[in-house]
């Protein structure tokens, strides 16, 4: 292995060659059943033919030309997310971090808009948002910040879930704005009371505030709906997307209310790469096909079918904590950090992820197979129970 990488990653000692649906295959020819995606951003499955072809087509017309210049497939993406979403305007960029730091800097700016001399942002315990000053500062974790205080002012910490917490700040003429995630993910997918998000909007709506919601994990169908805060029948004020939006290909996007949006004008904010045309060729790709294939229908039945076998599975095990998620994103808590369950399924040839130490977190792409899905929860639940049992 080379040491010419700087040290970010404690990696896996696993490299993959080749993709397929919902496998990989590794260099020495072993097949995964992957159920964490890249991390919620294959949902569409890996080497997908639809998007695969966009990048091809797109990359023997034109790559990049700069956000100096019109960029048709941006527009086309910016009106199709629009349609789908309810938002007014995009901006894009290349990750979630950067979409975040855009949804911060409108925050920042409608307070400078405003006269406000010390502009606060409520965050929740127990989020992330991304690993950039801003972002980090923003993120509710403490092993994020570790080494890298004096973190960046102006976030009011609050518990996640919890109203009455965000309402006591009701008083306080420096709070701008509300950034949220529908679902907490790398948090140990923690989903939200049914009202959460209308009573986050009721409060903005009476204070003042701008609602962000950070869909970055949540949002193009994770959840079995396009956005997650359609399932509140909300709209907000501003939503963050990258992971899956792109379905491998970096992008990200900031959508704001056309009033929110008026906030940056030309030289207020930009990128080089942001929204390029290869970028956008993949993400028309992915919405085309998420439609087409009606997707989001099936993450919904999916979803529920796969927590319902994990419950079935595992709910009389001791040490099982909780078995939690909406959609295709599931939380499998258990009493005891399990950070070796990662290794030991990748053994079997299944690709988990471990969240907050103790929280075995599912992020399967929306390919995955009836007989696939049965095969996790098998596979899986085995693993758990021994692990549990020693
Ligand atoms: C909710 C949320 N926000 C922001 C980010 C940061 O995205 P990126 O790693 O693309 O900068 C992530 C990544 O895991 C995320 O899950």
């Amino acid at each position: 292995m080379s040491d010419h990488l700087m040290n970010t990653y404690a990696r896996l000692p696993v490299s993959f060659e080749k993709g397929n649906g919902a496998t990989l295959i590794d260099s020495d020819g072993k097949t995964y059943l992957d159920a964490i995606s890249g991390i919620a951003v294959c949902s569409l499955g890996h080497a997908h033919p639809a998007v695969s072809d966009a990048i091809c087509e797109q990359s023997h017309k034109l790559i990049h030309t700069s956000n100096l210049y019109q960029i048709g497939n941006q527009q086309k993406l910016a009106d199709k997310l629009i349609e789908l979403s309810g938002m007014d305007r995009v901006f894009f960029c290349n990750s979630g971090a950067e979409a975040n730091e855009t949804a911060l800097k409108i925050a920042r700016k409608h307070a400078n808009d405003n006269g406000i001399e010390n502009p606060a942002v409520i965050v929740m315990n127990n989020s992330f948002h991304g690993r950039t000053y801003a972002t980090l500062s923003a993120t509710g974790n403490d092993k994020v910040h570790a080494g890298f205080t004096p973190l960046m002012e102006g976030f009011i910490r609050v518990p996640f879930d919890d109203v009455d917490a965000v309402k006591a700040h009701s008083a306080n003429q420096n709070i701008v704005a509300i950034l949220v995630e529908p679902v907490q993910g790398e948090g140990g997918v923690h989903v939200p009371k049914p009202g959460y998000l209308k009573a986050l909007r009721e409060i903005c709506d009476t204070n003042g505030w701008l609602l962000m919601l950070d869909e970055i994990q949540t949002g193009i169908g994770r959840t079995g709906a396009w956005f997650a805060f359609q399932h509140e029948d909300i709209k907000p004020d501003v939503v963050t997307l990258a992971k899956a939006l792109g379905n491998g290909m970096p992008i990200g996007a900031c959508m704001a209310t056309s009033q929110a949006a008026q906030t940056l004008v030309p030289g207020n904010h930009g990128t080089t790469f942001g929204g390029n045309p290869l970028a956008c060729a993949a993400g028309l790709a992915v919405l085309n096909t998420m439609q087409v294939h009606n997707h989001i229908k099936s993450v919904v039945r999916k979803g529920a079918d796969l927590l319902a076998a994990f419950t079935a599975e595992l709910s009389g095990q001791t040490g099982i904590v909780d078995i939690r998620g909406k959609g295709y994103m599931i939380g499998i808590q258990l009493n005891k950090p399990c950070g070796e369950l990662v290794t030991r399924a990748l053994e079997k040839g299944l690709l988990i992820n471990v969240t907050r130490g103790d929280t075995v977190r599912l992020l399967p792409t929306f390919v995955m197979s009836d007989e696939q899905s049965k095969h996790l929860v098998s596979t899986l639940s085995q693993l758990i129970k021994e692990f549990l049992n020693e």
